[in-house]
């Protein structure tokens, strides 16, 4: 059984919430006929994992009730309910994240763009086996012209991810983290639907929709912040080590520095931060 099956017009948006509102759209050719959504059966998610062992459990929850709490309790979709055509981070931040894409993704990878929008930062001259989307705002995944499918799904309502065990190449998740607040349960499922060998890429700033960030990551430092996403792999059981990579802003560059003494041309950007883990290929306790 196929978690998503290719429509002949090769764009849908799946809406595990809201089924019989649900539409669909090419966002390249920009005409939006709207087909029926496809969604997989669960029990292939109650199956989570059968044959390797302990892979894919939750060792140990990472954050306390209070940590989870956000400032704005209403739904996230009420928060998420027009679309925001921009990007939540300067180009500088989007050049580095493409770099990193460049260099650790390759074409015939499938690719899950979780917590995605308009934009999915990936280099622009490569093609992709597949790129599915997930996110809030319909319309914003509609404008993405790097996804083949997207579906809406309110991860903090339900983690569950209506695909097969073994999907994707990779999942990326881009200055998004942050809002989740069953970060534990969504890293398993990502653990779940990647294959053997697949990563994770998960990146963040210093920027927030602080009324949407949990407690945890609010009140955090820019320290704290890194180390509560390491810790989301490491509570679930066979993920490789995590490898981090932070490039902080550009303001100590002499150019920047000058500039700035000028009063012009502030050269500062947002600081870089991501954090990288593989699907172990063999359970580690198998
Ligand atoms: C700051 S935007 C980042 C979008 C995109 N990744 C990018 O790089 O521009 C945060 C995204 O997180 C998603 N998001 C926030 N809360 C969510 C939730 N509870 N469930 C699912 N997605 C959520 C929204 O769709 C929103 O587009």
């Amino acid at each position: 059984m196929s978690a998503i099956r290719r429509s002949p017009q090769k764009w849908q948006h799946f809406s595990d919430e809201n089924k019989s509102k649900s539409s669909t759209s090419h966002p390249r050719s920009r005409n939006l006929t709207f087909r029926p959504i496809i969604i997989c059966s669960t029990q292939q998610n109650a199956d989570n994992n059968s044959s390797t062992s302990s892979a894919g459990r939750i060792k140990r929850l990472v954050l306390t009730k209070q940590g989870r709490t956000k400032a704005n309790s209403n739904p996230d979709r009420e928060f998420y309910a027009y679309p925001r055509l921009v990007t939540h981070v300067d180009n500088k931040f989007i050049s580095k994240l493409t770099d990193l894409y460049r260099e650790i993704l390759r074409p015939e990878m499938e690719i899950l763009d979780l917590m995605s929008s308009w934009v999915s930062h990936l280099p622009q001259e490569v093609n992709y086996k597949k790129v599915v989307g997930h996110g809030l705002n319909a319309e914003e995944l509609s404008r993405n012209p790097r996804l083949d499918y997207f579906f809406v799904k309110d991860l903090n309502i339900d983690q569950q991810l209506q695909m097969q065990n073994d999907t994707f190449d990779a999942v990326l998740c881009t200055v998004s983290v942050q809002y989740l607040q069953q970060p534990e349960k969504v890293f398993a499922e990502i653990f779940r639907v990647l294959r053997p060998g697949g990563v994770l890429v998960v990146s963040f700033s210093n920027r927030l929709f602080y009324e949407k960030a949990i407690s945890a990551w609010r009140d955090g430092t820019a320290y704290s912040r890194v180390q509560l996403v390491v810790e989301y792999f490491q509570c679930v059981e066979g993920f490789t080590q995590t490898q981090i990579i932070r490039k902080l802003g550009d303001n100590n560059s002499i150019l920047s520095r000058i500039s700035g003494l000028l009063g012009f041309l502030s050269g500062s950007s947002d600081p870089f931060y991501a954090v990288i883990a593989y699907k172990n290929f063999k359970p580690i306790y198998d």
